[in-house]
Protein backbone atom coordinates (compact mmCIF):
# COMPACT_ATOMS: atom_id res chain seq x y z
CA UNK A 1 0.00 0.00 0.00
CA UNK A 2 1.24 3.28 -0.78
CA UNK A 3 -0.22 4.68 2.33
CA UNK A 4 0.74 8.09 3.07
CA UNK A 5 2.28 9.20 -0.36
CA UNK A 6 -0.59 8.92 -2.86
CA UNK A 7 -1.31 12.56 -3.33
CA UNK A 8 2.74 12.43 -4.42
CA UNK A 9 2.22 9.55 -6.79
CA UNK A 10 2.02 11.44 -10.17
CA UNK A 11 4.41 14.30 -9.35
CA UNK A 12 7.11 11.51 -8.14
CA UNK A 13 6.68 9.72 -11.04
CA UNK A 14 7.03 12.78 -13.48
CA UNK A 15 9.82 13.63 -12.05
CA UNK A 16 11.48 10.03 -12.55
CA UNK A 17 10.97 10.48 -16.34
CA UNK A 18 8.66 7.89 -16.21
CA UNK A 19 7.01 8.05 -19.82
CA UNK A 20 2.76 7.19 -19.56
CA UNK A 21 2.25 8.74 -23.02
CA UNK A 22 5.33 6.13 -24.17
CA UNK A 23 4.08 3.32 -22.33
CA UNK A 24 0.45 3.90 -23.33
CA UNK A 25 1.56 4.33 -27.08
CA UNK A 26 3.26 0.28 -26.49
CA UNK A 27 0.56 -0.74 -24.60
CA UNK A 28 -2.22 -0.08 -27.04
CA UNK A 29 -0.43 -1.60 -29.86
CA UNK A 30 0.22 -4.84 -28.04
CA UNK A 31 -3.18 -4.87 -27.08
CA UNK A 32 -4.57 -4.56 -30.52
CA UNK A 33 -1.84 -6.80 -31.96
CA UNK A 34 -2.86 -9.70 -29.84
CA UNK A 35 -6.51 -8.27 -30.06
CA UNK A 36 -7.48 -6.04 -33.12
CA UNK A 37 -11.39 -5.64 -32.47
CA UNK A 38 -10.45 -4.83 -28.31
CA UNK A 39 -12.42 -1.79 -26.95
CA UNK A 40 -13.06 -2.13 -23.71
CA UNK A 41 -10.29 -2.30 -21.14
CA UNK A 42 -9.41 -2.83 -17.34
CA UNK A 43 -6.90 -1.73 -15.44
CA UNK A 44 -6.27 -3.26 -12.64
CA UNK A 45 -4.40 -1.76 -10.18
CA UNK A 46 -4.56 0.86 -11.58
CA UNK A 47 -3.05 3.39 -9.35
CA UNK A 48 -3.74 7.16 -10.62
CA UNK A 49 -5.07 5.65 -13.56
CA UNK A 50 -2.59 7.84 -15.84
CA UNK A 51 -2.77 4.70 -17.99
CA UNK A 52 -6.71 4.98 -18.50
CA UNK A 53 -6.91 8.89 -18.97
CA UNK A 54 -4.19 8.47 -21.75
CA UNK A 55 -5.65 5.15 -23.31
CA UNK A 56 -9.17 6.73 -23.71
CA UNK A 57 -8.28 9.86 -24.85
CA UNK A 58 -5.50 9.34 -27.21
CA UNK A 59 -6.59 5.33 -28.47
CA UNK A 60 -10.33 5.47 -28.31
CA UNK A 61 -10.43 2.33 -25.60
CA UNK A 62 -13.00 2.20 -22.92
CA UNK A 63 -10.79 2.13 -20.10
CA UNK A 64 -11.91 0.89 -16.11
CA UNK A 65 -9.80 0.18 -13.01
CA UNK A 66 -10.05 -1.01 -10.13
CA UNK A 67 -7.31 -0.96 -6.84
CA UNK A 68 -7.10 -1.67 -3.25
CA UNK A 69 -5.91 1.83 -2.37
CA UNK A 70 -9.10 3.69 -2.02
CA UNK A 71 -7.18 7.16 -1.95
CA UNK A 72 -5.96 5.67 -5.40
CA UNK A 73 -9.13 5.18 -6.57
CA UNK A 74 -10.63 8.78 -5.61
CA UNK A 75 -7.67 10.60 -7.89
CA UNK A 76 -8.26 8.19 -10.51
CA UNK A 77 -11.97 8.87 -10.22
CA UNK A 78 -11.42 12.85 -10.35
CA UNK A 79 -8.71 12.21 -13.53
CA UNK A 80 -10.87 9.84 -15.16
CA UNK A 81 -14.47 10.70 -14.57
CA UNK A 82 -16.61 8.96 -17.16
CA UNK A 83 -14.83 5.74 -16.70
CA UNK A 84 -16.15 3.39 -13.54
CA UNK A 85 -13.08 2.32 -10.79
CA UNK A 86 -13.67 0.28 -7.95
CA UNK A 87 -11.64 -0.39 -4.91
CA UNK A 88 -10.76 -3.96 -5.21
CA UNK A 89 -8.57 -6.38 -3.98
CA UNK A 90 -6.96 -8.22 -7.20
CA UNK A 91 -6.79 -11.57 -5.26
CA UNK A 92 -10.91 -11.78 -4.58
CA UNK A 93 -12.20 -9.26 -6.88
CA UNK A 94 -15.38 -9.61 -8.92
CA UNK A 95 -16.17 -6.47 -10.13
CA UNK A 96 -19.75 -7.70 -12.47
CA UNK A 97 -18.60 -7.05 -15.76
CA UNK A 98 -15.77 -8.65 -18.60
CA UNK A 99 -13.74 -6.84 -20.83
CA UNK A 100 -11.80 -7.82 -23.80
CA UNK A 101 -8.24 -6.78 -22.39
CA UNK A 102 -7.58 -6.84 -18.57
CA UNK A 103 -3.86 -5.26 -17.83
CA UNK A 104 -2.07 -4.96 -14.86
CA UNK A 105 0.97 -1.97 -15.40
CA UNK A 106 3.91 -1.42 -13.38
CA UNK A 107 3.88 -4.59 -11.14
CA UNK A 108 1.17 -4.06 -9.40
CA UNK A 109 0.96 -7.95 -9.38
CA UNK A 110 4.00 -8.25 -6.66
CA UNK A 111 2.14 -6.35 -3.96
CA UNK A 112 -0.01 -9.51 -3.57
CA UNK A 113 3.68 -10.97 -2.01
CA UNK A 114 3.28 -14.98 -2.10
CA UNK A 115 2.93 -17.21 -4.59
CA UNK A 116 -0.22 -18.67 -3.48
CA UNK A 117 -2.29 -15.25 -3.68
CA UNK A 118 -0.42 -14.31 -7.46
CA UNK A 119 -1.91 -17.55 -8.66
CA UNK A 120 -5.84 -16.19 -7.30
CA UNK A 121 -4.96 -12.71 -8.72
CA UNK A 122 -4.23 -14.27 -11.73
CA UNK A 123 -7.42 -16.11 -11.76
CA UNK A 124 -9.90 -13.53 -11.11
CA UNK A 125 -8.14 -11.16 -13.45
CA UNK A 126 -8.99 -14.06 -16.01
CA UNK A 127 -12.66 -14.04 -14.86
CA UNK A 128 -12.68 -10.26 -16.14
CA UNK A 129 -11.54 -11.32 -19.03
CA UNK A 130 -13.85 -12.07 -22.50
CA UNK A 131 -13.95 -15.59 -23.94
CA UNK A 132 -11.49 -14.26 -26.73
CA UNK A 133 -10.06 -11.16 -24.62
CA UNK A 134 -6.38 -10.95 -23.49
CA UNK A 135 -4.50 -10.24 -20.00
CA UNK A 136 -1.58 -8.22 -20.10
CA UNK A 137 0.37 -8.64 -16.93
CA UNK A 138 3.74 -6.36 -16.03
CA UNK A 139 5.33 -8.08 -13.66
CA UNK A 140 7.86 -6.84 -10.31
CA UNK A 141 11.71 -7.88 -10.51
CA UNK A 142 12.44 -11.43 -10.34
CA UNK A 143 14.45 -12.68 -7.64
CA UNK A 144 17.91 -12.52 -9.70
CA UNK A 145 17.27 -9.18 -10.39
CA UNK A 146 16.29 -7.66 -7.01
CA UNK A 147 19.73 -6.47 -4.96
CA UNK A 148 19.69 -6.63 -0.92
CA UNK A 149 21.29 -3.36 0.31
CA UNK A 150 20.32 -1.65 -2.78
CA UNK A 151 20.18 2.09 -1.77
CA UNK A 152 18.24 4.88 -4.12
CA UNK A 153 16.77 8.22 -4.00
CA UNK A 154 13.87 10.17 -6.37
CA UNK A 155 13.52 13.58 -5.77
CA UNK A 156 11.38 16.10 -7.45
CA UNK A 157 11.29 19.99 -7.37
CA UNK A 158 8.92 22.02 -8.86
CA UNK A 159 7.39 25.28 -7.19
CA UNK A 160 5.86 25.42 -4.27
CA UNK A 161 7.11 21.65 -3.27
CA UNK A 162 9.59 19.66 -3.07
CA UNK A 163 10.45 16.04 -2.24
CA UNK A 164 12.42 13.35 -1.68
CA UNK A 165 12.49 9.70 -1.15
CA UNK A 166 15.18 7.37 -0.07
CA UNK A 167 14.57 3.88 -0.27
CA UNK A 168 17.24 0.81 0.99
CA UNK A 169 16.07 -2.47 0.16
CA UNK A 170 15.76 -5.86 1.27
CA UNK A 171 15.05 -9.47 0.30
CA UNK A 172 13.84 -11.89 2.73
CA UNK A 173 12.01 -15.28 2.27
CA UNK A 174 11.56 -14.43 -1.68
CA UNK A 175 9.75 -10.83 -0.41
CA UNK A 176 11.54 -8.00 -1.68
CA UNK A 177 10.88 -4.86 0.76
CA UNK A 178 11.37 -1.00 0.10
CA UNK A 179 11.99 0.70 3.29
CA UNK A 180 10.69 4.52 2.01
CA UNK A 181 11.77 7.56 4.20
CA UNK A 182 9.98 10.89 2.60
CA UNK A 183 10.47 14.15 3.26
CA UNK A 184 8.10 16.26 1.36
CA UNK A 185 8.06 20.58 1.66
CA UNK A 186 5.51 22.92 1.03
CA UNK A 187 4.87 26.44 1.76
CA UNK A 188 2.96 25.53 4.44
CA UNK A 189 5.63 23.00 6.27
CA UNK A 190 7.98 20.23 6.05
CA UNK A 191 6.73 16.64 6.89
CA UNK A 192 8.65 13.50 7.13
CA UNK A 193 7.32 9.99 6.90
CA UNK A 194 8.19 6.11 6.39
CA UNK A 195 6.48 3.46 3.91
CA UNK A 196 7.29 -0.28 3.97
CA UNK A 197 6.50 -1.41 0.87
CA UNK A 198 6.68 -5.32 0.39
CA UNK A 199 6.69 -7.34 -3.08
CA UNK A 200 7.04 -11.00 -4.35
CA UNK A 201 9.63 -11.54 -6.33
CA UNK A 202 8.27 -14.62 -9.14
CA UNK A 203 10.39 -16.30 -11.56
CA UNK A 204 9.03 -16.16 -14.88
CA UNK A 205 8.07 -20.39 -14.32
CA UNK A 206 6.41 -19.20 -11.31
CA UNK A 207 4.58 -16.52 -13.27
CA UNK A 208 3.52 -18.70 -16.25
CA UNK A 209 2.82 -21.66 -13.52
CA UNK A 210 0.08 -18.82 -12.32
CA UNK A 211 -1.13 -18.24 -15.86
CA UNK A 212 -1.27 -22.18 -16.19
CA UNK A 213 -3.23 -22.76 -12.94
CA UNK A 214 -6.15 -19.89 -14.29
CA UNK A 215 -6.29 -22.24 -17.55
CA UNK A 216 -4.35 -19.28 -19.69
CA UNK A 217 -1.96 -19.63 -21.80
CA UNK A 218 1.14 -17.22 -21.14
CA UNK A 219 4.12 -15.72 -22.98
CA UNK A 220 6.24 -13.63 -21.61
CA UNK A 221 7.96 -10.94 -23.50
CA UNK A 222 11.15 -9.14 -22.34
CA UNK A 223 10.52 -5.60 -23.23
CA UNK A 224 14.09 -4.57 -23.60
CA UNK A 225 13.75 -0.39 -22.98
CA UNK A 226 9.72 -0.45 -23.44
CA UNK A 227 7.59 0.31 -20.09
CA UNK A 228 9.59 -0.03 -17.00
CA UNK A 229 12.00 -2.51 -18.57
CA UNK A 230 10.41 -5.71 -16.44
CA UNK A 231 9.40 -7.78 -19.08
CA UNK A 232 4.90 -8.18 -19.93
CA UNK A 233 3.06 -11.41 -20.06
CA UNK A 234 0.28 -11.90 -22.46
CA UNK A 235 -2.43 -14.01 -21.90
CA UNK A 236 -5.44 -15.83 -23.32
CA UNK A 237 -7.87 -18.59 -22.05
CA UNK A 238 -6.69 -22.43 -23.15
CA UNK A 239 -9.24 -23.47 -25.60
CA UNK A 240 -12.55 -25.31 -23.67
C1 LIG B 1 3.31 0.89 -8.51
S1 LIG B 1 1.60 1.20 -8.40
C2 LIG B 1 1.10 1.09 -10.13
C3 LIG B 1 -0.08 1.96 -10.43
C4 LIG B 1 -0.44 2.08 -11.90
N1 LIG B 1 -0.75 0.78 -12.47
C5 LIG B 1 0.66 2.75 -12.69
O1 LIG B 1 1.16 2.14 -13.64
O2 LIG B 1 0.99 3.89 -12.37
C6 LIG B 1 0.92 -0.31 -7.76
C7 LIG B 1 -0.57 -0.20 -7.49
O3 LIG B 1 -1.06 -1.49 -7.13
C8 LIG B 1 -2.05 -1.30 -6.14
N2 LIG B 1 -2.24 -2.57 -5.41
C9 LIG B 1 -1.43 -3.13 -4.49
N3 LIG B 1 -1.94 -4.29 -4.04
C10 LIG B 1 -3.11 -4.48 -4.71
C11 LIG B 1 -4.11 -5.49 -4.68
N4 LIG B 1 -4.00 -6.56 -3.89
N5 LIG B 1 -5.19 -5.35 -5.49
C12 LIG B 1 -5.32 -4.26 -6.29
N6 LIG B 1 -4.40 -3.27 -6.36
C13 LIG B 1 -3.31 -3.37 -5.59
C14 LIG B 1 -1.50 -0.18 -5.28
O4 LIG B 1 -2.49 0.41 -4.48
C15 LIG B 1 -0.93 0.74 -6.35
O5 LIG B 1 -1.87 1.68 -6.78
Amino acid sequence: MHRNSQKYYDLLYKAQGKDYQAECTDLAALIKEHHAAATTVLDVGCGTATHARILRDDFNLEVDGSDIDPDMIAIARQKVPEGTFDVADMVTMDIGRQYDAVVSMFSAIGYVKTKERMFDAIKSMAKHVKEDGILIVEPWLKPDVFTHGGLYMDTANEDGIKLCRISRNEVENGISRLNFHWTVGTTVGIETFEEVLELGLFSIEDMLEGFNAANMQAEHFEMENRFSNRGMYIARHKPA
